[in-house]
């Protein structure tokens, strides 16, 4: 596979031993062989997803799903001969495959990529032919190899590209922007141009800049520049790069909002030889600066702004790693809503399209690679091959990705063993380097959970990013943002990864610690129920080396030049169902569980990142069995204003006001009586916002509800639909645990996956039947291809008045 990487690598290029015929005599990478009796799936596809948690020698830690063992694919590609004939080259772009792809083209051995996250391109050519073509691709997905549910297989896209023999190479451009006033931005394009000919060429390249519509991803109304025509000669069988620069006036710049707008610009290469056309290349940017001040934090576009971020997993919950563009989008929708601006890709590189979808949405990005290096945290990951692989993974992921606006700081590893040692030193020199030089407008951080100032890996690095030992870990109070501070001045701080927060959605454990954070156990007060792997919805507790977000929040305050943190983690992922490792499938750090429904702590979260929305939440339930009565059951408020006034049952138990470090406010010794609590919250004296809980009678019905009841008919569109158990007033029984029935009655949709965010819940994803928990569960519809009409789902369950929703596919 080596030579695949020779594009990326500045050493010695690697030689591809001639005459040998690797796999050749593999029946399945062979034309003859019928593959009739195989699964047809499409792709993206997940080939673990659709299994049962009990998967052997898979551990809890990556979900217990089959993840492991070797796949094939396969499929038949017509081509054309007058294509072929005329000299064109035949790409496969794969996105991203795991892990270990090889792929084989008419029995021929192509090449392949091992790092299942990163995006890799095959030259089809040399063994394709006109009419019927045999691809076939092994994956091998090992026990071991990996933290954290990996998924298996094609799990994101592939693409076949036909070009001349004179094109643009891939990822053949890099746009800069190095200098913005409000009346102009100087816009830099490197472009490189591949002669895949035999003969040299004279090559002229046009760049006309536009305008760019996120949403339609076409360029709009006339070109506001262009560049100077650029010519080359391009000798056969080479590369050759060509430069130019333009100035765009009035420019609209990119930003994260509220307060900025995202906007895009397309950058439309033309390619001619002789006049000809021979390829037509589009980038997409921003114009935008990024600045990293040690005492402010980010500024974008000089404005400074404060990092509200999360780090997520690749995993869309039930659909499994097998990427799905709404998916991604409806996590970008609801961290938005929470107020969150940007995002933390750990471990590793994302699908493409998440980071178009960043760029619309004015997410900031920390564009993440590995986990490990040279030493191992699980026997099978990636520091088996990293001598080899880090440098052309590094760059071609940066190559990839580096036009994108929405990336704000290229991480290169997180928590690595040899983070205090002068290896690790050495191997972080090494990849900062490799950055700054496929991208040198962009600060490169990591993720230090036990680097101290003077071990060497934080002398390397250009922005010190800590885990965890900023707010102080478990029950200590000591931050080690100070000492950083003071031994690298001239370095901005960020908190890379913080909370670690635990909580099952709707549950709740009495008593609750009096304390702002609590390390989770399974005693009184502790948080933990290890009986039931339950964790307390109080969002108090978290692991030794974690803290619950007040404190976090309370540390990033004592600390202001803190440019902000990526709370560990936004949703819930499959795997690392810390502290219940070996028994349940699923995370419980998320913000918001696996099947996306908020816990408790978005509104906290959504109280301090979005100060000027009025709003209130009150917590807990207020639904308890007959021996909760006359129980302390205390109620917290999360909210945007500064004071609170709490009622039970319409009578008050006092008004409160946010102290300086107080991020929630507490009414500790309220005891519990049916009926209903309710907050008034003010701010600035003034009625701000309200909520309340109602004590809900038995389950009555299912409430129906989609995100979008308009979907596009395509067979990869989707529609998240939300059932919620209420009562005969409308109220959510939140005990409730009835199993519920999916159903598409009428029309083109399908129920692909079904959840209820209960990490220790073990029916397949694929089932129909899900048990509601905490009230609440999910049904994943997808449009078939090729469709139009309305889409009747329907929902059911025994004893209750079943519920639907209608939706539209066109
Ligand atoms: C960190 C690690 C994350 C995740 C987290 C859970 O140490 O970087 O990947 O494991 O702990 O708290």
């Amino acid at each position: 596979m080596l030579p695949c990487a020779n594009d990326f690598i500045t050493g010695e290029k690697y030689e591809r031993p001639s005459g040998a015929a690797p796999g050749a005599n593999v029946s399945y990478v062979q034309s003859s062989f019928d593959d009739a009796a195989w699964e047809a799936v499409s792709l993206p596809h997940d080939w673990a997803i659709s299994g049962t948690f009990d998967a052997p020698g898979v551990e809890g830690g990556l979900g217990r799903l089959p993840i492991n063992g070797i796949g094939w694919y396969r499929r038949t590609l017509s081509m054309d001969a007058e294509v072929l004939h005329s000299g064109k080259s035949v790409f496969l772009d794969v996105d991203g495959a795991m892990s270990y792809a090889a792929v084989w083209l008419n029995g021929h051995l192509v090449g392949g990529w091992p790092y299942g996250y990163n995006s890799f391109r095959l030259d089809l050519t040399p063994y394709a032919k006109a009419g019927e073509n045999t691809l076939a691709i092994r994956l091998d997905n090992k026990l071991d190899s990996s933290r954290w549910y990996p998924g298996a297989g094609i799990y994101r896209n592939v693409w076949l590209v036909t070009v001349n023999p004179v094109h643009v190479g891939h990822w053949g451009t890099y746009v800069t922007t190095p200098s913005i006033s409000e009346a102009e931005a100087t816009v830099e394009m490197v472009l490189d141009l591949e002669n895949k000919g035999n003969s040299s060429q004279h090559v002229e390249v046009v760049t006309e800049v536009f305008e760019r519509d996120a949403m339609t991803k076409q360029a709009t109304g006339e070109a506001v520049a262009k560049f100077a025509a650029a010519n080359a000669d391009v000798a056969g069988q080479s590369k050759q790069a060509v430069h130019g620069s333009v100035t765009v006036p009035n420019p609209k710049l990119w930003g994260p909002p509220p307060s900025q707008k995202p906007n895009e610009y397309v950058a439309i290469s033309t390619v001619s030889v002789g006049g000809e056309v021979m390829d037509s290349y589009e980038t997409v940017f921003g114009i935008r600066s990024v600045t990293y001040d040690p005492s402010q934090g980010i500024l974008i576009n000089g404005e400074r702004i404060y990092v509200q971020g999360s780090c997520n997993h690749h995993d869309l919950g039930a659909l499994g790693a097998a990427f799905n563009t709404r998916a991604a989008e409806r996590q970008i929708e609801i961290l938005q809503e929470m107020g969150n601006n940007a995002l933390r890709t750990s471990h590793n590189p994302p699908a493409p399209e998440f980071l178009d979808l960043a760029d619309r949405y004015g997410l900031m990005v920390m564009d993440e690679i590995f986990d490990t290096w040279n030493f191992p945290k699980v026997e099978n990951d990636f520091h088996r091959i990293f001598q080899e692989w880090h440098e052309p993974d590094l760059r071609s992921f940066m190559r990839r990705d580096r036009n994108h606006p929405s990336i704000i700081s290229w991480s290169v590893g997180n928590e690595l063993p040899e983070q205090r040692n002068s290896t690790g030193t050495e191997t972080c020199r090494t990849l900062q380097d490799i950055a700054h030089e496929e991208d040198p407008t962009r600060q490169v951080t990591i993720g230090m959970n036990n680097a101290n100032a003077t071990t060497g890996i934080a002398a390397v690095i250009d922005i010190v990013g800590l885990n965890y030992q900023g707010e102080g870990k478990g029950d200590s109070w000591v931050s080690t943002f100070p000492s950083f501070k003071q031994e690298f001045p001239e370095k901005m701080i960020w908190s890379t990864e913080s909370a670690s927060a635990l909580s099952t959605r709707g549950k709740y454990l009495f008593p609750i610690t009096a304390n702002k954070s609590a390390i989770v156990g399974g005693g009184p007060g502790e948080g933990g129920d290890p009986e039931n792997n339950i964790v307390s919805s109080y969002d108090l507790y978290a692991p030794e080396w974690a803290a619950s977000p007040d404190k976090v929040f309370e540390q990033q305050d004592r600390h202001p030049y803190v440019a902000g943190e990526f709370v560990w983690t936004g949703f819930d992922y499959i795997g690392e169902p810390t502290p219940y490792d070996n028994s349940s499938r699923s995370s419980y750090f998320g913000i918001i569980d696996l099947a996306g429904f908020k816990k408790d702590r978005f509104y906290l979260y959504q109280a301090r990142w979005r100060p000027d929305l009025p709003m209130a939440h009150i917590l807990p339930h207020w639904t308890w069995p007959e021996d909760r009565i006359g129980e302390i059951t205390p109620v917290h408020v999360h909210t945007s204003g500064d004071e609170a006034e709490l009622f039970v049952n319409g009578i008050s138990a006092g008004r409160q006001s946010r102290g300086k470090y107080d991020y929630r406010l507490r009414w500790d010794g309220v005891k519990y009586r049916p009926g209903n609590i309710s907050v008034v919250a003010y701010k600035n004296g003034e009625e701000w916002a309200t909520a309340s809980q109602f004590t809900a009678d038995s389950a009555a019905s299912l409430n129906v509800t989609a995100d979008r009841t308009t979907i596009t008919g395509d067979g990869y569109d989707l529609s998240f639909i939300t059932v919620s158990v209420h009562d005969e007033n409308g109220i959510l029984v939140p005990m409730a645990d009835d199993e519920i029935s999916f159903e598409v009655s009428s029309g083109p949709g399908v129920v692909v996956a079904t959840d209820n965010g209960d990490p220790t819940d073990m029916s397949p994803f694929p089932e129909t039947k899900r048990k509601a928990f905490g009230g609440m569960a999910l049904a994943i519809v997808r449009s078939e291809a090729g469709a139009s009409g309305e889409i009747v789902v329907e929902a059911k369950a025994e004893g209750l008045s079943g519920g639907q929703v209608v939706l539209t596919a066109s």
